[in-house]
């Protein structure tokens, strides 16, 4: 999807113009691939922008960086005010966020612990991943040949740069396979998430959504589903889940800072069908919550101004 150049990008602590946040062919994580990243949105609301669950994206960043063997240059704070700063000074009422911990030029080699630690934070309007049809209607999938990784060779509780190869070639094969997004399995077989999104399935109004230990990502928009969901009243639990599932599921939808919320309309071409009441419920608070329009998640909604 292409990329809307807005004004400003933050780059190690200063405001820079859009076309001179640039950096050097050596970039260690160009090579290698290490370093990481988060996706965050902020949505337009009566007050401003609110950028959804900022404080907790940027703690994962950190975790992430943790995992990785980076040790990010700044705190927690200073970046939650770096992307505020951001989308302030861009004067956009809703965008995606895109923070980067990244390694830097100067060194080359597998060791990453002499690399200089970089962080930038760029934002541009972006609308939604799967489309506003798929949010709508939903979207078909397949269960990729591709696996995810195994979380003793790459961590997926890290939300590292190289890890996505895997996500683009499930990616790649859904689409060309005519198929809007992938599901990945674990190597041990269980469903484990989308290419950039959490899973859930609904059999007799409880939801089930795979563990961290299937190789999914702990998914922020992922735990808003949580609450909302024990607060609409619907069974809410963790657990294993296999390909069989999800053809037989009542419902089944995802969840990710860039997708949403959306409804999942057929897997390998078993019809889930059209979005159902408990996917269409939680999609319903969701859409008010990151609006501000719902004073219990109020602490969701973290305002620029
Ligand atoms: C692989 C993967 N799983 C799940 C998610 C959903 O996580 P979140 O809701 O925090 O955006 C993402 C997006 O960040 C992702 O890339």
């Amino acid at each position: 999807m292409p990329i809307q150049k807005v004004d400003k990008i933050w780059m190690n602590g200063e405001l820079v113009d859009w076309d001179d946040a640039t950096i050097h062919v050596l970039t260690h994580t160009l090579h290698y691939g290490n370093g990481a990243f988060e996706g965050i949105r902020a949505y337009e609301t009566d007050r401003g922008p609110a950028v959804f669950r900022l404080t907790p994206h940027i703690e994962r960043l950190f975790r992430s960086a943790k995992i990785l063997y980076i040790d990010v240059p700044w705190s927690v704070e200073d970046l939650v005010t770096a992307v505020k700063d951001t989308v302030r000074a861009n004067d956009l009422p809703s965008c995606y966020i895109r923070p980067l911990v990244y390694l830097g030029y100067g060194e080359m080699g597998l060791n990453p612990i002499p690399c200089q630690v970089d962080v930038s934070v760029a934002c541009w309007p972006w609308g939604t991943y799967l489309g506003d049809e798929g949010i709508a209607s939903g979207v078909r999938m397949m269960v990729s040949s591709w696996q995810r990784h195994d979380p003793n060779s790459m961590p997926p509780a890290a939300k590292g740069c190289g890890h996505y190869i895997n996500s683009q070639m499930a990616k790649v094969q859904a689409i060309n396979s005519g198929y809007d997004e992938a599901i990945l399995l674990s190597p041990q077989g269980h469903v484990s998430e989308c290419s950039g999104e959490n899973l859930f399935v609904v059999r007799d109004g409880t939801i089930v959504t795979p563990p961290v230990s299937a190789g999914a990502l702990e998914g922020i928009t992922q735990d808003a589903v949580r609450r909302i969901a024990t607060d609409l009243g619907f069974g809410y639990t963790e657990g294993n889940i296999l390909r069989s599932d999800l053809y037989t599921a009542d419902e089944a939808f995802l969840s990710g800072t860039a997708a949403e919320v959306v409804p999942v309309r057929s897997v390998d071409d078993r019809e889930i069908g059209d979005p159902g009441p408990v996917t269409r419920a939680i999609q319903e608070v969701f859409y008010e919550a990151v609006r501000g329009k719902r004073p219990e998640y109020a602490e969701w909604n973290e305002y620029v101004d």
